[in-house]
């Protein structure tokens, strides 16, 4: 990656001008993990340290090997058998923990609630296995659930879990075809759904999206509804034989125990899908063993989890940061998660904060772009709130600017809470570069440090380390344990995506980074095509295949552009088919039409209707210029371009700063 001499001056401006924050002094003596030298222990003899983390699990069979690594393929425990609902559930029903609070969950409209002990998810969970059963769910079948944040939710996945079935959470946001082309990848035999969901106060339709999908999912033999809106006021249609309720097949279940699979480690446990550079969504495959030790260490040692902790994961289950850290870990370590249907700002601004001061919320996880949004509407909304269960704040998701560092710091943690801005992805499991609350001076802006085990390296295109402060590639030279296996359905793009630059042995992550002189990690984002808006990974090209779906678009090229919540907006450039007169509700309609082929997370902030794209004599999109021209800049060298006047069309067409919303 080029660095130019004034990029590395002006890296090192900013590190000399960040300020520090050490672990606050009580914090720092009470925390859980206390002892720097895990650091060195976990380098010097890594599989030692991974054994020991896993010791802390229930295994129904010893692992031979801890790690079995022929890059780049890496195995876990080869050997040991262990089941995650056991761990995740049946684990805590011993003495107090039975009682305890295991999920908290709100639903949007406000007063809706419900608490699920141990003991309550344990029967849960246990009637749903054999719920899945019943519809002839069997070991090593895939199950896809597109729900609203709803218990039935994680009481669906660990089901899945308890038997060996394979779950595919789709969120809840995605479009009927969306969840098709999921549905198809892993050719589900069931599928969990709702009649509906809340989302600011409107209702998401999921059962007539799904009915959408199903139109062309073949493999789906049951459909499995839970009530969430009610039939009366939101009637749904229920096709014989393959559509039943969820309630009513719960109840229809005789037994109440469904022993829990002993599964090798490397048993599927789920798969979940992400953008990657090619239109195509990748379904990243999560396997047991490693997977769970993996979320459990991070849970119980970034959040410093505690007893009695209350600890918010904002994130929906849809995605990767729900599965480990609103499911897996916290529940691997018996605590007490929240768990939250709707928006932020529904009914008002002060939602989340309102949440904290009820629940007395003391570990809250969640994204810079949800802070960001806060400090757009003012500190008075969390202002107005008592906020001093809160102890310890996350971040998660996208490169977090200093600034909403500072905010989330002064008027969230008070400044008493230590930040820890997690650095992962959907293939890593876990979080891999993070402070450890008791231990790391945080600095705004860096996610900080590798946790222990963790060996990554900012390398340049030939795979050799940059210096300090320089922009690299952010790889991981060794496995860790929930390294994402595969990709369902397509080993070969696995290793051509993650290990075939630098060789087998390196994983390369897609980020850039740099790091500084104190060996503080510093995000940079995606070096590819793959946008990070709103926390959400979107490939440019599975954008651009949805638009030229559209009959009046002949060719389309996608974008991120600066958005000040979102972090990245989307704008697109579409040439029409000739005859097709750029027209304002045209562009109006392909917006929608993205969001009704993806999801509404898709939808473009801007589309400019173009006669041409700048393409270079090779014939590729010079989307350089196009990220000039969408954000006003003055435009830069064009002269590989073959036909500068496209650019002039555009810029004096098209060009200039539009609204974003
Ligand atoms: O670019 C990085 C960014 O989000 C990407 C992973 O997205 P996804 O698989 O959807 O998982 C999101 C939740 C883990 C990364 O490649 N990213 C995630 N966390 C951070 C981040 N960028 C900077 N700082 C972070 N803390």
């Amino acid at each position: 990656m080029a660095t130019t001499d004034n990029q590395s001056e002006s890296v090192v401006h900013i590190l000399t001008e960040t300020r520090r924050y050490p672990p606050p002094q009580g914090f720092a003596e009470q925390a859980n993990l206390r002892d720097p030298g895990v650091y060195e222990r976990a380098r010097e003899d890594p599989e030692t340290f991974w054994a020991s983390v896993a010791e802390e699990l229930h295994w129904d069979q010893p692992w031979d090997r801890v790690m079995n690594w022929t890059p780049p393929t890496v195995e876990w425990f080869t050997g040991g058998k262990l089941n995650a609902s056991y761990n995740c559930v049946d684990r805590h029903l011993d003495g107090a923990q039975r009682t305890k609070p295991a999920i908290v969950w709100e639903g949007e409209p406000p007063g809706e609630e419900r608490t699920l002990t141990y003991e309550d998810l344990y029967r849960e969970v246990n009637r749903a296995a054999l719920m899945l059963r019943s519809l002839g769910v069997e070991k090593g079948d895939r199950v896809s659930i597109y729900l609203p944040m709803v218990p039935e939710l994680p009481i669906a996945m660990l089901a899945c879990a308890r038997i060996g079935a394979t779950h595919s959470v789709v969120f809840g946001g995605f479009s009927p075809d969306s969840l098709a082309d999921r549905i198809n990848d892993g050719e589900a035999k069931v599928l969990i759904t709702a009649d509906g969901g809340y989302r600011r106060g409107k209702v998401v339709p999921l059962k007539e999206n799904a009915d959408k999908a199903l139109e062309k999912t073949p493999s789906v033999r049951k459909v499995v509804t839970v009530e969430r809106l009610g039939r009366d006021k939101y009637p749904v249609n229920m096709l014989e034989n393959r559509d039943i309720w969820w309630h009513e097949a719960m109840a229809s279940v005789t037994e109440s125990e469904c022993p829990p699979e002993p599964l090798d480690a490397e048993h599927p446990l789920y798969t979940l899908y992400t953008s990657g550079t090619t239109g195509k969504p990748k379904g990243l495959l999560h396997t047991t063993g490693g997977y769970l030790v993996g979320t459990y260490l991070t849970t119980k040692w970034v959040f410093d989890l505690k007893e009695d902790d209350i600890y918010w994961c904002t994130a929906d289950i849809g995605w990767v940061t729900g599965h480990s850290y609103v499911v897996y870990g916290p529940l691997a370590n018996g605590a007490t998660t929240v768990m939250y249907e709707g928006t932020p700002d529904y009914p008002d601004k002060d939602r989340f904060w309102d949440i904290v001061e009820r629940r007395k919320v003391s570990v809250l996880y969640t994204a810079p772009t949800a802070i960001r949004g806060f400090m757009g509407w003012g500190a008075e909304y969390a202002d107005k709130h008592d906020l001093s269960s809160l102890r310890l704040l996350g971040s998660v998701g996208e490169p977090i600017n200093p600034e909403a560092w500072v905010w989330y710091h002064e008027h969230i943690g008070r400044e008493r809470c230590p930040i820890v801005d997690t650095w992962w992805q959907t293939e890593t499991g876990m979080i891999l570069i993070s402070p450890l609350p008791g231990l790391t001076t945080t600095k705004p802006g860096s996610a900080t440090i590798p946790l222990p085990g963790i060996e990554p390296d900012i390398v340049d295109d030939h795979g050799n380390s940059v210096g300090v402060g320089q922009d690299g590639y952010l790889v991981l030279k060794r496995p860790w344990p929930s390294i994402a296996r595969s990709i369902w359905g397509d080993p070969e793009r696995y290793v051509a995506q993650y290990f075939s630059k630098y060789g087998p042995e390196v994983y390369v992550t897609g980020d850039g980074a740099r790091r500084d002189e104190e060996g503080y990690y510093w995000l940079m984002g995606r070096v590819d095509d793959v946008l990070n808006v709103a926390g959400h990974r979107l490939g440019t090209m599975e954008l651009e295949s949805a638009l030229v779906s559209h009959e009046a678009v002949a060719e389309a090229a996608v974008i991120g552009i600066p958005h000040s919540v979102k972090g990245q907006g989307i704008a697109a450039f579409c040439r029409l088919r000739s005859g097709i007169e750029p027209r304002d509700d045209l562009r109006q309609q392909l917006r929608e039409h993205v969001a009704k082929k993806v999801g509404s997370i898709a939808r473009p902030d801007n589309v400019y209707l173009v006669a041409e794209l700048p393409k270079t004599r090779s014939a590729k999109i010079m989307r350089r210029l196009l990220r000039d021209i969408a954000e006003g800049k003055v435009v830069g060298d064009t002269t590989t371009l073959t036909d500068p006047a496209v650019l002039e069309d555009i810029k004096r067409n098209y060009g200039g700063a539009e609204a974003t919303e």
